[in-house]
């Protein structure tokens, strides 16, 4: 089978369970109960990048917590045999709307990414300087058709205002226990669409849109006094020996008296290792983040955000993200606090949180 091209070789090793056309055998035909793929679904198949393909058909299920009754074929076929069975897999899907899941870059802390999602975001943010406040963000993201994708983000923030600092009596919807305050923040909703997608260039471009409603209390520092709007634009491309690169411009523009525009631009370069050939994925990124009002002067305030991703369980879909927010060159006194920031994330596509360890 050396020479066979990837119809031939599926044909042969695969397509007794997963069928010719790729959508799987029916479970009377086989001799177990686990669900096939449907490798000509482009919601299923599109998002999952070839490499983790690979890693499962050389490995078997398990390498990604799935199923043994996927059999390892590192005996048999070639990683560059398996590549060729991809390619052939690859056409069983044939609507090109669905950007790839190569296309999926790691996550950062700040800027948005250009892929659309299905995920669970936890996200946290704690000051290290100042008397004391964190910031918490519950944020999910579900797609829409082929390229789109709504996302919700409802902040949650305490905030230590000086005063007693043993007092974490707190209750929960009041927002002050004396010196201190909690509550919701201003909630975000968002679409996202992909404008542009090349997984041959390795370059995908989004627009999105978001409003922030003043949903958050003013007094208590958790929220802004009025409605907001953002747009901008996303770029994620791919780099050669598994770095990437990862872009962001836009402005924010609140529907309020007495608060600027403001501008923003943020940029990443970032690298994936793997530990051995298929194991856990860590991928460090430096972020760099300026933003500047768009009315009437004021500098440019720019923090530096070094940070690392990395996935928790074997399927490679529960993932956190661990950084620290640096201000940089504001005038001194202005300077805000240095931040630690991170997320726990759950693509939930791919199986529930406990799901693949
Ligand atoms: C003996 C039956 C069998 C054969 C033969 C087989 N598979 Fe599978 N395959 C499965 C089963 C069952 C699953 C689902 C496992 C699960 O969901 O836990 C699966 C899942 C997969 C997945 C994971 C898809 C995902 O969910 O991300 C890939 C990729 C895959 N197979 C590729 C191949 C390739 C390539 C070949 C041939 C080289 C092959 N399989 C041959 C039974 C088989």
């Amino acid at each position: 089978m050396a020479d066979a091209d990837g119809e031939a070789i599926y044909a042969a090793s695969c397509a007794n369970c997963h069928g010719l056309d790729g959508t799987g055998l029916a479970p009377s035909l086989v001799a177990f109960e686990e669900e096939l793929p449907d490798f000509s679904d482009c919601d299923f198949a599109a998002r999952e990048p070839d490499a983790d393909w690979i890693a499962v058909a050389h490995e078997g299920g398990p390498v990604r917590g799935f199923s043994e009754m996927m059999p390892a074929f590192r005996g048999a076929l070639t990683e560059e045999q398996l590549g060729r069975v991809m390619g052939y897999i690859r056409t069983l899907c044939t609507d090109q709307n669905w950007p790839r899941g190569e296309l999926n870059l790691p996550r950062a802390l700040l800027t948005e990414k250009a892929y659309p999602e299905d995920e669970w975001v936890v996200e946290v943010g704690v000051d290290l300087e100042s008397e004391g406040s964190a910031m918490g963000a519950y944020v999910y993201e579900q797609r829409f058709g082929p390229r789109s994708q709504i996302e919700v983000v409802i902040p949650y923030g305490w905030r230590r205002g000086g005063g007693d600092e043993d007092n974490h009596d707190d209750h929960d919807d009041a927002h002050s226990t004396e010196g201190a305050s909690h509550g919701i923040g201003d909630l975000v909703l968002a679409v996202k669409h992909s404008l542009y997608h090349d997984l041959g260039a390795g370059t995908i471009v989004s627009l999105m849109g978001e409003v922030i409603l003043p949903t958050g209390d003013q007094d208590a520092g958790l929220g802004a006094p009025g409605t907001e709007v953002e747009a901008f634009l996303s770029l994620g491309q791919i780099l050669p020996s598994d770095a990437f690169l990862q872009a962001q411009a836009g402005a924010a523009v609140p529907l309020y008296d007495g608060a600027a525009s403001e501008g923003f631009g943020r940029i990443l370069v970032g690298r994936t290792w793997t530990e051995g050939k298929w194991g856990r994925a860590w991928s460090p990124m430096l972020e760099v983040q300026a933003k500047r009002d768009l009315e009437g002067g004021g500098g440019t305030r720019i923090d530096l955000v070094p940070q690392v991703q990395f996935s928790l369980n074997t399927r490679q879909h529960v993932l956190a993200n661990v950084g620290l927010l640096i201000p940089t060159g504001a005038e001194a006194g202005e300077r805000p606090p240095l931040r630690l920031l991170a997320y726990l994330l759950l693509d939930w596509f791919d199986g529930g949180f406990f799901e693949g360890w």
